[in-house]
C-alpha cells in the first residue's frame, strides 16, 4: 500500500480527452476544500487488468470506467452490486482497503436523478415509456425505468436483435418495435428517451417522425453535446417537458465522489457550468 495521504481517483477509457469527469470532480474537490486529484487515463483494452492492479498501490481509491471498458471492468471486479450485474457493465470501481475491487453502475441512478431534479412533476407510472436505442446506455435506462415503476417499455433500435436481447433479459414489460416504425412507439408514451448516439455533435440527428409525441410527455436525450438536440427542440415545440442529458452525467458521479472523497456533492448550476468548461 502507498503511504500517499492524498486520495487519487480518475477515469479510464479510450479515447478519454473529451471526458468531462475531470472538470466535474475537480470542481467538487475545490468547492469542498478537499485534498485529492482526479486524473483521466487513456488505457487500451489489453492493459486494463494490469492498470487495475497497479492503481491501488499508487494511492488510487477508485476509478470511473467509460467506453470501451465498462463490460470488461465488471468481469475484473471481485465484488459487484446488483444493479451493475443487471446492467452488465461497471462505470465505477472502488479499491477497497482489503485489496478487493468493488464494481458499481450508477448510470441508471444518474438518469433518474436528472429527471427528478429537472422535471419534479414527472410520474413514471403515468404511462408507457418509449426508448430509442438498445446499446449499453439503454440497458441502464431500462433498469432504472422499471425500478421507478414504469408499467411498460416500447423499444426500437436500428439493429432489432439488440432490442430483442434486452427483452429477453428484462421480460414481458418490454415490447420491441421495428426501427422503420420507430415513430409508433411515441403514441402512448408519457416518457420518451433517446439512448442512441444520434444527435451528438458530428453524428446525424435522430430522424424518427415525431408527430406521435403526446403533449405533456417527458422527453429526455442522453446526448448532451449539444445540450439541445433536434429531439428536444421539436418536443419542446410540441408542448412536451424536456430534460437534457448533462444532468445524468453529473448525477451518476455523485455516489462515486462520496465513496472516494467522503463528501456527498451537490448538483446545481455551478456544477453544470464546471462540467461545460
Ligand atoms: P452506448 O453504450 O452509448 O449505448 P452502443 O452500445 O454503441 O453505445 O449503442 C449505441 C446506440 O446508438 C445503439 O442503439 C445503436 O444502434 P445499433 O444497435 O443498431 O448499432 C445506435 N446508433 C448509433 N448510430 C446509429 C445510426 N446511424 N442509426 C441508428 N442508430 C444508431
Amino acid at each position: 500500500m502507498s503511504e500517499n495521504k492524498i486520495p487519487l481517483a480518475g477515469v479510464i477509457g479510450t479515447p478519454i480527452a473529451h471526458s468531462k469527469s475531470p472538470q466535474l470532480h475537480g470542481h467538487w474537490l475545490k468547492r469542498h476544500g478537499l485534498k485529492g486529484f482526479y486524473i483521466p487515463m487513456d488505457v487500451t483494452g489489453d492493459d486494463l487488468a494490469d492498470v487495475l492492479k497497479i492503481l491501488p498501490k499508487m494511492g488510487f481509491v477508485g476509478v470511473n470506467i467509460t467506453v470501451p471498458h465498462k463490460e470488461s471492468a465488471l468481469k475484473l471486479a471481485d465484488l459487484v452490486t446488483d444493479r451493475a450485474t443487471l446492467i452488465g457493465a461497471a462505470n465505477t470501481l472502488i479499491f477497497r482497503k482489503d485489496g478487493k475491487i468493488h464494481a458499481d453502475n450508477t448510470d441508471g441512478y444518474g438518469f433518474i436523478q436528472n429527471l427528478r431534479q429537472n422535471a419534479p412533476d414527472w410520474n413514471p407510472a403515468a404511462g408507457p415509456a418509449a426508448i430509442f436505442g438498445a446499446g449499453g446506455a439503454a440497458r441502464a435506462v431500462v433498469t432504472a425505468l422499471l425500478d421507478a415503476g414504469v408499467p411498460e417499455i416500447l423499444i426500437s433500435n436500428r439493429t432489432r436483435v439488440r432490442a430483442e436481447a434486452l427483452q429477453a433479459d428484462f421480460g414481458k414489460k418490454l415490447r420491441v418495435v421495428d426501427w422503420v416504425k420507430a415513430g409508433n412507439i411515441l403514441e402512448e408514451a408519457t416518457t420518451v428517451v433517446n439512448t442512441t448516439s444520434l444527435g451528438m455533435l458530428g453524428k446525424p440527428p435522430l430522424r424518427v417522425p415525431l408527430d406521435g409525441l403526446r403533449k405533456g410527455a417527458l422527453v429526455t436525450d442522453l446526448v448532451y453535446a449539444p445540450l439541445k438536440t433536434r429531439l428536444l427542440i421539436e418536443a419542446e415545440k410540441m408542448g412536451c417537458v424536456t430534460v437534457d442529458g448533462l444532468g445524468m452525467l453529473l448525477h451518476q458521479a455523485v455516489p462515486a465522489f462520496e465513496r472516494w472523497f467522503g463528501v456527498r456533492p451537490d448538483v446545481d448550476s455551478a456544477t453544470r457550468a464546471a462540467a461545460l468548461r
